[in-house]
């Protein structure tokens, strides 16, 4: 098993994130944090209690940042809704928030941990950029960093930027120069990772609830998609699961094809602000320090996330 820890902020790409982190037998989830993004910090915290509850599962969940590192926070609700996960109504969470914060909790899992655990961040990079800032003593606690975040090509929020690294791109600066080995599932390949209307078909007919509640929250997020004849496959029938990338990449790295690469972060730019400037010419004549995704094999991708429905 993989001991991890899990930075979100669902989303409701997100939920289904942690559904494959949480039951899939490669992956021992130890601590989860939230990062302020798709929705408020108090929704997103609120939507990680519920759904971790409401699939059964035991696991700390602490608080992280309110608000990125220097700007304002900037939230995704059109995609993901006023609740931050669409239309659906999860019940109460029987779980309760850790009583303490997400860099505290962070610090003593790794610290107590026999061997180096990986963080896989799909939200803004705020929680784990102060984690590092603030206690580079356990940089070596740390395996991998895997994110979803990023785009070698075109964003999804301005032209350039994808939203998570939009949201908060100084602390996505010092991720990805922190020198830990990182993995980054961008929109090239997130893209690619989409569950077609038959894998959709197949979802709603397995009758029971969960996946009844999952396919009710992805018809939402359906509706929000971004399109446009530089995406593809163009047409909307696709849904795009993000963040599952950054999991399925650690659970099974066979299923990716990516490129070392240098990776910074655009932090000034008048219309790129949140970009990631990916070398993958190698032209900046920099040692590369992130492994940045760009294909997968999109049916075993389907098939890995419906072995834990
Ligand atoms: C990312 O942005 C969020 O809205 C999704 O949850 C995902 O992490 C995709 O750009
Ligand atoms: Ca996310």
């Amino acid at each position: 098993k993989t001991p991890v820890i899990i930075d979100c902020d669902p989303g409701i790409d997100d939920v289904m994130m942690l559904l494959l982190a949480l039951r899939h037998e490669k992956t021992e989830v130890k601590l989860i944090t939230t990062s302020a993004g798709n929705q408020t910090q108090d929704k997103v915290m609120d939507n990680a209690l519920r759904f971790v509850s409401y699939i059964g599962e035991e696991v700390e969940i602490a608080r992280g940042s309110e608000k990125p590192f220097l700007r304002d926070l900037v939230i995704a609700d059109h995609i993901h809704g006023e609740s931050g996960i669409g239309g659906v109504e999860l019940p109460e969470a029987t779980l309760e928030e850790s009583d303490r914060p997400a860099i505290e909790a962070m610090v003593s899992v790794l610290k107590e941990a026999d061997e180096p655990v990986t963080i896989i961040a799909t939200g803004p990079l705020t929680n784990v950029g102060a984690l590092l800032l603030a206690h580079p003593e356990v940089k070596p606690k740390i395996k991998q960093i895997s994110i979803m975040g990023g785009a070698a090509r075109g964003g999804n929020v301005s032209p350039k930027a994808e939203f998570n690294i939009y949201v908060d791109p100084e602390a996505a600066e010092v991720v990805m120069q922190s020198g830990i080995p990182i993995v980054m599932s961008g929109l090239d390949v997130t893209h690619k990772a989409y569950l077609d209307q038959k894998d959709l078909d197949l979802l709603k007919a397995t009758g029971n609830e969960l996946s009844k509640t999952l396919y009710e929250m992805l018809q939402h997020y359906m509706d929000a998609q971004d399109s446009s004849p530089f995406l593809e496959p163009y047409h909307s029938e696709v849904l795009r699961l993000h963040d599952l990338c950054a999991v399925a990449y650690v659970i099974d790295p066979s299923l990716f094809e990516g490129q070392d690469c240098y990776v910074t972060v655009e932090t000034a730019g008048y219309t790129t602000a949140g970009a990631t400037v990916v070398d993958h010419l190698g032209t900046m004549n920099k040692s590369p320090n992130v492994h940045v995704l760009h294909d997968v094999e999109r049916k075993r991708f389907v098939e890995l996330f419906f072995s834990v429905l």
